[in-house]
């Protein structure tokens, strides 16, 4: 919904023109196979693997809300049902940890349960893409604008990376995707930006290309897992065209909106890790262990010993 001036009478006409539709929504993807953490992955979803002892897809969650996110929707699959229930209230945890004066565990296992109807499931039959999930959400996202969250990429930041790309989108509207560099022999796995103009901060963006070979990649800033999007996305990604390794890409849906919406990247303040990746994996963990005040000291020393 656009603003309007009786809405918002304190603005002046021709900021509320101008002004981005707020984001309320988020899609959260969670229907992969996890086949690079099998066995680990075999009967437990790989966005329930924890980082130090909260599983990846909480982080992803708190994210969200961090940044004003009201309604959630995962996008998940079989074998998948671990994570509903990790959203959900335990009545027989909650009855322990009061009985025990578990208080400060029982305040945090509250705090992540969803409110009620603030997080929604909708299944993804077919592994066909990443594109084919999100669009599997399209009733769900109620016409505005949307946020992805991609449990897989976890950022540690001090100002919650999608909470800085809210902020910059309301500088710039349109679409928004998370970067960062990359070597330039790593673009083959990921979603890689052509750039127009690059401020530092901000880069304006005229093309984008899933997963080039290294000498055909365009630049070396890569997508990370984090978008918001405009919902003309469901649009470009109703036509299900296949692209790299034959899948439904989000990219690909992405650049076809290049030309009629902005497009920026964003390099956020912080660090990515990629837990799709086994040694990203185990680096989010030494690095999560360290910034905890129970944790880090112990940490680093054992880390010491390893090392020497
Ligand atoms: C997906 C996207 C890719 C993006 C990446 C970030 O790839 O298709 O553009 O760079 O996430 O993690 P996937 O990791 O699903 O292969």
């Amino acid at each position: 919904m656009a603003h309007t001036p009786d809405a918002h009478p304190q603005l002046k006409s021709e900021q509320i023109l101008i002004m981005p539709r707020p984001i309320r929504r988020a899609i959260l993807p969670v229907g992969g196979l996890g086949t690079r953490f099998l066995p680990a992955t075999k009967a437990m979803p790989k966005e329930m693997l924890p980082v130090v002892d909260k599983p990846l897809i909480q982080y992803a969650v708190e994210e969200a809300r961090a940044a004003g996110i009201e309604q959630i929707v995962f996008v998940t699959g079989r074998g998948k049902t671990a994570i509903e229930d990790h959203f959900d209230d335990s009545f027989e945890l909650r009855e322990t940890l009061s009985s025990r004066g578990k208080t400060a565990e029982l305040e945090s296992m509250t705090a992540m349960v969803g409110r009620p109807g603030e997080i929604a499931y909708v299944r993804q039959q077919e592994p066909l893409g990443l594109g084919h999930a999100v669009w599997c959400a399209r009733h769900l996202a109620g016409g505005e604008p949307v946020a992805i969250l991609l449990a897989d990429d976890l950022v540690l930041a001090g100002k919650p990376c999608l909470k800085q790309m809210v902020e910059a989108y309301q500088e710039t509207g349109g679409n928004m995707v998370a970067v960062v560099d990359v070597p330039r022999e790593q673009t083959g796995r990921y979603g890689i930006l052509d750039v127009d103009k690059d401020d530092g901060r901000l880069v304006s963006v005229k093309g984008l290309v899933e997963k080039p070979a290294p000498e055909n990649a365009p630049s070396t800033l890569s997508i990370i897992g984090r978008y918001i999007l405009q919902p003309e996305i469901f649009d470009h990604l109703e036509t299900q065209e296949r692209g790299a390794g034959g899948e439904i890409q989000l990219t690909d849906a992405m650049a076809r909106m290049i030309g009629t919406t902005p497009f920026h990247g964003l390099r956020f303040e912080g660090q990515r890790y990629d837990c799709g990746d086994k040694v990203g994996f185990i680096e989010a963990n030494i690095a999560f262990a360290l910034e905890r005040e129970d944790l880090g000291p112990a940490v680093r020393e054992r880390l010491r010993s390893y090392i020497s």
